[in-house]
C-alpha cells in the first residue's frame, strides 16, 4: 500500500521492488490567444532546451515521458469556439523534440482548435517526430485506441479522455477527442488490463483555476479507480491540485501547466509538477512530485524553502480527502468563494460579445450551457444558493480557494 510523505511530495509502499521510472508533464504550449501575446513563443522557439530548465535533467533521467500536448501544431483556419486558439508553429518544433517525449496526450480541449484538416496535420507532425499519441484521432475509434508501451520489459497500457469542449469530442465518423465518457473509459481499463501490466488513466477535465476539484471529477476519478488503474494523472486546471490515494489508486487531480505562461502574476497559475511513477509489471510502487515556476525565460524547478512551501500547499489542498473529512468539503469552498466574488463571471463574459461579435458570443454560450466545467460549476453553485446551503462551506476551503484566485507572485 502506497504511503505518501506530504513533506518531501512522493510515496512508497516501501517493497523496495526494482522500478522503471515514468515522468508525466501537463499542458504544453507555445502560442495562446495571438491577439493578447504568447509569453512562451519567442522562448520556445529561441531557448528551445533552456526553457525547459531543471526539468530537462529530471525528463532524460525517466525511462517513458508523457506530455499533454495541449494545442494544434500546424493549422491555417482556427475553428469558431469559445476560448483561446492554442498552436505550436514549426519553430517550435526544436522545442517540442528537445523535451525527449516519446508520448502525447491528446486529449485535450485545444487539440482541435484547427479543425480536423489541422489536427491531422498536427497528428502527422508528431508521429514524424517519433512521438507517439493516444486520445484524439479521425473517428471515435482513434480517439478511443489506448496506447501500448514498453517500458523495459513492461506493458504499459494509456488511456486518455476529456470534457468536450465547443463540442469536439469524437463520434462514429466524426474527428474528435475520446470525450467525457466514464462508463467507456472503465470498460476500456478492463479491457486494457488483461494485456497489460500497467494501466495508467490521464483524464483531462475539471474547473479551471480552482483550487479544490469539483464534484463530477471526484465522483468520475473515484469511479474509475474502481476498476484498479495503477495510477490516475489529470491535467486541465491550470494550477497543482490534489492528490490522493483511493482504493489504493493514486490520484493526481491537476498537475498544473508544464511549458505553458498564462501571462499572469497569479503564483498558483504559475506553478506546477511532473509525476514521477515508478513502475514494475505488478503496478506502482511509489512516485515523486517534482513542482517548479513557470517563470519568463523558462521552468524553474523549485529549492529549499519554496520546494517545501509547495508541498505545503499540495498537503492542504488535499485536506478534503484525509480519513474523517467530506470529500467535497473543499469544493464546497470554491463555490462560495465564487458565488461571493464572481457570481455571474460565466455569463457577463458572453454578454459583452453580443453586440460587436455575435458569432463568438453563440460559440461561448453554447459552451456555458454545454461544458461539463461550466455546468459543473454553475449547477451546484446556484442550487446550493437556492437552498440556502452556500454558507455550509469550511472557512479553510474558502480561504485556500481565495489563495488560488487572488495571490500574486
Ligand atoms: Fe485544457
Amino acid at each position: 500500500m502506497l504511503k505518501i510523505d506530504w513533506d518531501h511530495g512522493c510515496a512508497s509502499d516501501g517493497s523496495g521492488a526494482e522500478c522503471k521510472r515514468i515522468v508525466i508533464a501537463g499542458d504544453w504550449v507555445p502560442c495562446w490567444d495571438v491577439q493578447k501575446g504568447s509569453p512562451y513563443d519567442r522562448v520556445m522557439a529561441e531557448r528551445p532546451e533552456a526553457c525547459y530548465g531543471g526539468t530537462l535533467d529530471l525528463l532524460r533521467g525517466a525511462d517513458l515521458r508523457i506530455v499533454n500536448l495541449e494545442c494544434a501544431v500546424e493549422g491555417e483556419k482556427p475553428v469558431i469556439k469559445s476560448g483561446p486558439h492554442l498552436c505550436a508553429c514549426e519553430r517550435h518544433l526544436p522545442c517540442l523534440e528537445a523535451g525527449c517525449f516519446e508520448v502525447a496526450s491528446l486529449a485535450n480541449n485545444h487539440v482541435f482548435d484547427y479543425g480536423a484538416e489541422g489536427f491531422r496535420k498536427s497528428r502527422d507532425i508528431i508521429e514524424s517526430l517519433g512521438i507517439r499519441h493516444y486520445g484524439a484521432g479521425m473517428d471515435d475509434d482513434e480517439a478511443w485506441r489506448p496506447l501500448v508501451c514498453d517500458v523495459g520489459g513492461i506493458r504499459l497500457g494509456l488511456i486518455g479522455f476529456t470534457e468536450g469542449h465547443d463540442l469536439s469530442a469524437a463520434a462514429p465518423g466524426k474527428p474528435g477527442v475520446a470525450g467525457w465518457d466514464v462508463a467507456r473509459a472503465r470498460a476500456a481499463i478492463r479491457e486494457l488490463k488483461k494485456s497489460c501490466d500497467v494501466v495508467i488513466v490521464t483524464p483531462h477535465g475539471g474547473i479551471e483555476f480552482a483550487a479544490h476539484p469539483s464534484k463530477y471529477c471526484i465522483d468520475a476519478f473515484r469511479e474509475l479507480a474502481a476498476e484498479h488503474p495503477d495510477a490516475i494523472v489529470a491535467h486541465h486546471a491550470h494550477v497543482p491540485q490534489a492528490i490522493e490515494i483511493y482504493d489504493g489508486v493514486p490520484i493526481f487531480y491537476g498537475l498544473g501547466n508544464f511549458l505553458f505562461h498564462l501571462g499572469t502574476p497569479l503564483h498558483w497559475r504559475r506553478h506546477g509538477f511532473l509525476v514521477e511513477l515508478e513502475i514494475a509489471r505488478d503496478g506502482v510502487h511509489g512516485f515523486k512530485m517534482h513542482p517548479f515556476f513557470i517563470g519568463h525565460d523558462g521552468l524553474e524547478v523549485l529549492e529549499g524553502e519554496k520546494r517545501a512551501g509547495f508541498f505545503g500547499t499540495i498537503r492542504r489542498v488535499s485536506r478534503p480527502f484525509a480519513p474523517g473529512e467530506e470529500p467535497y468539503s473543499g469544493f464546497y469552498g470554491t463555490l462560495k468563494y465564487r458565488w461571493q466574488n464572481i457570481p455571474f463571471s460565466q455569463f457577463t463574459a458572453v454578454a459583452k460579445f453580443f453586440e460587436s461579435d455575435p458569432v463568438k458570443a453563440a460559440a461561448m454560450l453554447r459552451s456555458r450551457l454545454t461544458t461539463l466545467q461550466n455546468i459543473g460549476l454553475n449547477v451546484p453553485m446556484y442550487d446550493r444558493v437556492a437552498r440556502g446551503i452556500i454558507d455550509d462551506a469550511p472557512d479553510w476551503a474558502v480561504e485556500m480557494e481565495r489563495e488560488y484566485m487572488t495571490r500574486e507572485l
